[in-house]
């Protein structure tokens, strides 16, 4: 199949929107990381990207929407949904809701879960084509499964070349890592570390918010440990770099790449993934890399760190 390449004037999103409609398969930009989309309410289209991707078929996918009030036809609303969602839609944020009775979001999306993952996305190229299709965009990263997601276009088509329709090109992802996910089935509590941090979601809830740790990993089914995973060897907490590391530094810690000389975590959250695709393209079969804060955006990027560290099955 050839991938077809689109820009992101009106009409190449209104070609874009045409063949989602179709069933087919396009990668589109979002302020996180670049999605693989596919009609949700289509079995046959999202099977494809099951497919594409080579994703294990009980993790589930995100159903991104043009607007909250697009999002309420599939979902059981709540108080604290419709607070999160003033604070938060569009942009960086998920929330696992309950499925409506009659949801018609396939079940492939769901992977046979009661619950729905929900986004209104804010890249205005996401916003553009979410609205002229009119119905929810099923899209997980688009990335080949356990590798590291993609912040540009070209990473997308190193991956999904050839096996997917079309991509659509809205520059360099701002954000770089994936939404926050917030299950409100139950207590609230953040599945996935994001751009929006613990302390923002408290504040908007008014109340405390548990975070999953890892031994609850079995919740958020798409939590795999080895995830975001370079083909390189990864470590971590690396003050000193040996001569046969490639090495992502930090702050004052140089590196071959340093993903923020001035230790700015916004900026370092934006460059972490295409810093890893850079890194791995390089010859070498280590990768090292600085300590990062534990703390506000820190928290994200040493979850998927420590994913692109770990054990790989
Ligand atoms: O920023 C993002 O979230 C990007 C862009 C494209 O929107 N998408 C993304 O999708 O990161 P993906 O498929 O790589 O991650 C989706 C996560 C998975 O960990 C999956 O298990 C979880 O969402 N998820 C989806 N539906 C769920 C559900 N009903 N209950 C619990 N977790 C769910
Ligand atoms: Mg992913």
């Amino acid at each position: 199949m050839k991938t077809h390449h689109f820009g992101s004037s009106h009409h190449d999103i209104e070609q874009a929107a045409q063949i989602l409609a179709d069933g087919g398969l396009v990668a589109i930009p979002t302020e996180t990381v670049y999605g693989l989309g596919a009609d949700a309410l289509s079995d046959q289209a999202v099977a494809k990207i099951y497919e594409a991707k080579g994703r294990p078929s009980f993790n589930p996918l995100i159903s991104h929407m043009a607007s909250p009030a697009m999002a309420r036809n599939y979902v059981e609303w709540s108080e604290a949904a419709e607070r999160l969602s003033n604070a938060f839609w569009p942009g960086p944020m998920t929330l696992i809701l309950p499925a409506k009775q009659d949801c018609a979001i396939s079940q492939l999306v769901r992977a046979g879960l009661p619950s729905v993952a929900i986004r209104v996305p804010a890249h205005p190229v996401a916003q553009t084509l979410l609205s002229k299709l009119g119905r929810p965009v099923a899209a997980p990263s688009a990335n080949p499964s356990g590798k590291i997601s993609p912040t540009t276009i070209d990473h997308v088509i190193a991956g999904l070349d050839g096996r997917i329709d079309a991509v659509v090109d809205g520059r360099a992802c701002e954000i770089g890592v994936e939404s926050t996910i917030i299950s409100l089935l139950d207590d609230p509590v953040i599945l996935r570390p994001g751009n929006i941090t613990i302390e923002e979601v408290r504040a908007v809830l008014g109340t405390d918010i548990k975070t999953l740790t890892d031994a609850d990993t079995i919740t958020s089914p798409g939590q795999l440990t080895s995830h975001y995973a370079p083909n390189a060897s990864v470590r971590l907490n690396a003050t000193e770099f040996g001569a046969d590391e490639k090495s992502l530094g930090f702050g004052e810690i140089g590196g071959d790449l340093n993903l923020s000389p001035t230790a700015d975590l916004r900026e370092a959250t934006a460059n972490l993934f295409s810093m890893l695709h850079e890194l791995d393209s390089r010859a070498g079969s280590k990768i090292a890399v600085a300590p990062i804060p534990k703390h506000g955006l820190g928290i994200a990027i040493n979850d998927r760190l420590r994913r692109a560290a770990a054990p790989r099955s």
